[in-house]
């Protein structure tokens, strides 16, 4: 028994989450090119996949985090985010890529590149592992994205269900029966 069994379906396996990885890190890497970027991660769900992305990535480049939160409960995003760590430097004239794990109402980073843009980065693009679409509520440009993925609560590889299951290699989907727990 693991935690792997609390799981009853799995969406995307390891090895088509580090194959699709790679790539985006080759084609940020050919964009970006001698820019030296900001790679800005978004705390927690997204240290996973920052991880592996900038591993994929072959050009100069730098790291930084920012935490969010938002009001409401674990599945439910109330479209209210409160900044709870701010980045560590300035990005005037810096070319940022925000690092997300997932856009699901968008609300979280219709918020957060309103706050960036506004501190005069000289570009601002978005890259997120998966894309909810279906659930979106703001218009939300992804330059660089995973995968999109249907409207389920998904956990895995950073993603979480009230804390847990960050650790699992994949994404997947939780049995019904233990939401709520
Ligand atoms: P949004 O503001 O609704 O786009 O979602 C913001 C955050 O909610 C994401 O960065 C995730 O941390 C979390 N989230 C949204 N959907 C899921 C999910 O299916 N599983 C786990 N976390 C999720
Ligand atoms: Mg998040």
């Amino acid at each position: 028994m693991g935690l792997a069994d609390d799981v009853e379906e799995i969406l995307i396996p390891e090895e088509a989450l580090q194959d699709r990885i790679r790539e985006l890190g080759r084609r940020i890497s050919t964009e970006y090119d001698t820019k030296e970027p900001l790679l800005v991660g978004i705390l927690t769900g997204a240290f996973v996949f920052l991880a592996d992305l900038l591993k994929a990535i072959t050009i100069p480049c730098h790291v930084d985090f920012m935490a969010t939160a938002s009001y409401g409960d674990a599945t439910e995003s109330s479209g209210i985010v409160r900044i709870l760590k701010d980045l560590n430097q300035s990005i005037e004239g810096r070319h940022v890529l925000v690092v997300d794990d997932i856009i699901d109402t968008g609300l979280t980073m219709d918020y957060l590149l309103e706050t960036l843009k506004a501190r005069y980065p000289a570009s601002l693009r978005v890259c997120a592992l998966l894309d909810k679409r279906p659930r979106r509520r703001r218009e939300v440009p992804i330059d660089f994205r995973g995968f999109e993925i249907p409207d389920k609560f998904v956990i895995g590889y950073g993603l979480d269900y009230s804390g847990r299951y960050r650790n699992l290699p994949f994404i997947g989907v939780l049995k019904p029966e233990l939401y709520g727990i």
